[in-house]
């Protein structure tokens, strides 16, 4: 399924074969590889593993995992509903998704609930695009004003991003980066500061892949870098994504995201996150003290994986063996520290009587 950049969406329906096509991100930025998920089982290791990450991909993926489920047993709605809510607990947008799925299914009669779940999904999927390009083209307004008050003493907008908010985290488009697109189609130049996001490298690996598919300059910075470069003037705006935020605006995002907000406010310099209304959790407020917060595996703090010289992928130890490991997913930037949020709807301040209104 081609993308609004000329290459395949981050998951699409395959209907001939009747299975669901994902990029297996866990091969890039080496490898553009195609794998196929089969069953529920496939859906959770696919999410569980990160073949398929980022907020809004991991809810569409997880519609699709319902409907392979039905597919072999129409009895499992809520077993499998379980099952793949238990993969990941951070991104709402996993749970939003399966709560769609519940409402839109629980009273279909059996011998349908398989065609209605592919359905469901489909429209989950199609819903993602539409909702990425608008969130796109409300945050294209912004850097345009932005770039108005810059583009008399500078030659370019320089933009920061954490982890990866593109289309690779999404069906298409992305959040942050959607609005880096429509943007540069719109003639701004732009450049894009990009994190490397250890342990798991999603800057390194991912956004810098998707940036350069698409002709977008961009320079890549180790995560300590960002204050330096803020300080020296080099960065005009933050932009980032979000995997969960508070109904009063706490932000939730990969780690490194906070110490970003901070440095940003230090220097004055505006943090915006782009998000889908679906990445807003409505039910809670106080983002550190409510959110879950994932801490994966010691291996990805005491490894790195790359590619050898003679081009073969290889995980290279970086620290003594047994070191003791914290690998925490991700933090929470407070409110106060965010200028807006950039939603499909529309641009507001990061504070509960303005998402509150993204509701009406
Ligand atoms: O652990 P990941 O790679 O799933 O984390 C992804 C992020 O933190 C993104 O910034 C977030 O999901 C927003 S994606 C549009």
């Amino acid at each position: 399924m081609t993308s609004a950049g000329g290459g395949h969406q981050s998951l699409w329906y395959d209907t001939e074969s009747d299975t669901v096509r994902i990029i297996d991100q866990t091969r890039l930025p080496h490898e553009l590889a195609i794998a196929s998920l089969n069953s529920l089982q496939d859906v959770c290791v696919a999410i569980e593993s990160m073949q398929v990450r980022g907020a809004p991909l991991i809810g569409v993926t997880a519609a699709y995992g319902i409907y392979l489920a039905l597919r072999e047993d129409s009895s499992v709605l809520e077993s499998a509903i379980q099952s793949l809510a238990a993969t990941r607990p951070t991104a709402i947008n996993l749970h939003w998704a399966l709560q769609r799925c519940h409402n839109g299914l629980a009273s279909v009669a059996p011998e349908e609930l398989a065609g209605r779940a592919l359905e469901l999904a489909q429209i989950l999927e199609k819903e993602d695009i539409a909702v990425c390009e608008a969130i796109g083209e409300q945050g294209a307004a912004v850097l345009q004003e932005i770039w108005q008050r810059k583009s008399a003493t500078q030659s370019q907008l320089n933009i920061l991003t954490h982890c990866n908010a593109g289309a690779l985290a999404t069906v298409d488009w992305g959040t942050a980066l959607a609005v880096v697109y429509k943007a540069a189609a719109a003639g701004i130049p732009l450049h894009v500061w990009v994190d490397e996001t250890r342990p798991r490298n999603q800057g390194a690996s991912l956004t810098c892949w998707e940036l350069g598919q698409r002709g977008i300059p961009h320079t890549l910075v180790v995560d300590n870098a960002g204050g330096h470069l803020m300080q020296q003037g080099k960065v005009d705006l933050c932009l980032v994504g979000s995997d969960r935020t508070t109904r009063r605006g706490d932000v939730c995002n990969k780690v490194g995201t906070y110490l970003k907000a901070l440095a940003a406010n230090d220097n004055g310099i505006p943090f915006y996150v782009a998000l889908p209304i679906s990445t807003i959790d409505f039910a809670i407020e106080d983002g550190h003290e409510e959110i879950p917060i994932e801490e994966r595996d010691a291996e990805e703090v005491l490894t790195l994986m790359g590619k050898d010289e003679s081009g073969v992928p290889q995980r290279v130890a970086i620290a003594p063996e047994n070191t003791a490991v914290s690998n925490i997913g991700f933090d929470v930037t407070p409110a106060r520290l965010v200028t807006a949020l950039i939603t499909e709807r529309s641009v507001v301040p990061a504070t509960a009587e303005a998402i509150a209104g993204l509701l009406d």
